[in-house]
């Protein structure tokens, strides 16, 4: 199938065309490229450079499916521009599946977060384990991320019927490596601090919970939902994690599997960040309907990142943090083009 990726060549989306591309498809990549092309060099993919709030219906000439994992992608970016990231994680996302039930596009899956079942009282309650959520767990987000898929969310499950049969993926906190790297994801993030620094902050003791899943594991769901049956699935919710962790078990994980190569990284306790997310949730649904099981556990992603991340001085370079990209961005071309430009 010819299947647009909207946001491929981004952190997830760069591993995904390769899974695609090996699953026999041919992925045509929208991106407006914030990260650059070097992600997909290694690919013969093609582009449409463009930015998802054009919303053209001529990108979906000759497509078959679409995979929607373009916007901004995470609480800090989104707050920081709340008024683009509406435009582009909520209304875009209307406005692209508007497009494909007018091209009669039936499949299309979404990139959905877990970070929908956080709620004020399960971040207030760190040190209590939270109720396990699953895909019928009734929503409170808060945030301007999380507000923005939800309405995503409803927007696309609004538009499912026999002609339209969405997907809609609640992905857990990814986690391993790609081709267009990101230190701003939990494990990512312990992984660089023990290079750089030698020591992991545990902010608020790090008793918070969280679903995680690795990159390639995220991937192949969307994949699995191009060949499943659209019965099965058009219309569904779909949690996705390899497995919920404690995020002081993944810096004891991370400093292990340091310490096994004669490395000392020391755990530090931190005051607690301004938006603590808490949240566990069940895989469950996923595992029975589409037979999903993990591939790739933390550990085995550690110690496989540790293997291949550029030299510890490269680390810090910006490109791989959202936020810290996104000013970048804007103090480069803010003035002459205006914010909204960048954004
Ligand atoms: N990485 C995670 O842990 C995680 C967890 C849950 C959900 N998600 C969701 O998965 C999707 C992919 O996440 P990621 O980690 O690959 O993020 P990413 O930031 O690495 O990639 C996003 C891509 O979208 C592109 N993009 C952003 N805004 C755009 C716009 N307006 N028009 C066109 N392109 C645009 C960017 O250039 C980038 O290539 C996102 O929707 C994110 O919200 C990610």
């Amino acid at each position: 199938m010819r299947v647009l990726v909207t946001g491929g060549a981004g952190y997830i989306g760069a591993v995904l065309c390769d899974h695609l591309i090996a699953a026999g498809h041919q992925p045509v990549v929208l991106d407006r490229f914030f990260w650059g092309r070097k992600p997909l060099e290694h690919l013969q993919v093609e582009t449409i450079a463009t930015d998802l709030r054009e919303a053209r219906e001529e990108w979906l000439d000759g497509i078959d499916a679409v995979m929607h994992l373009g916007g901004l992608s995470n609480d800090p970016t989104a707050e920081y521009n709340t008024g683009a990231n509406w435009q582009m994680n909520a209304i875009a996302t209307e406005r692209l599946v508007a497009l494909c039930k007018r091209r009669g596009i039936k499949r299309f899956t979404f990139a959905s977060s877990a970070s929908l079942y956080d709620t004020e009282s399960s971040a207030n309650e760190v040190e209590r384990t939270p109720a396990m959520c699953d895909e019928t767990t009734a929503l409170a987000p808060r945030g301007a991320y999380s507000l923005s898929k939800a309405y995503a969310e409803t927007a696309i499950l609004a538009a499912a019927d026999e002609t339209f049969a969405p997907v809609i993926f609640r992905q857990g906190t990814v986690y391993g490596w790609s081709p267009r790297m990101r230190f701003d994801l939990v494990v990512n993030t312990f992984i660089k601090d023990a290079m750089l620094n030698r020591r992991l902050l545990l902010h608020g003791g790090g008793w918070m919970w969280r679903p995680l899943v690795d990159v390639n594991d995220c991937a192949r769901v969307h994949v699995m939902a191009l060949e499943a049956p659209l019965e099965k699935i058009g219309g569904q919710i779909f949690n996705v994690l390899e497995e919920n962790y404690q995020i002081r078990q993944l810096a004891m994980l991370v400093a292990g599997s340091f310490a096994i190569q004669d490395a000392r990284i020391e755990l530090v306790e931190a005051a607690l960040p301004k938006l603590v997310r808490n949240y566990r949730t069940s895989g469950a649904k996923l595992s029975k309907t589409l037979g999903f099981t993990p591939s790739v556990t933390v550990l085995e992603s550690i110690e496989n990142m540790i293997g291949k991340l550029p030299p510890a001085e490269e680390l810090a370079h910006p490109r791989y943090y959202n936020v810290r990209w996104m000013t970048l961005l804007e103090e480069v071309h803010g003035s002459q083009r205006g914010f909204d430009a960048i954004y």
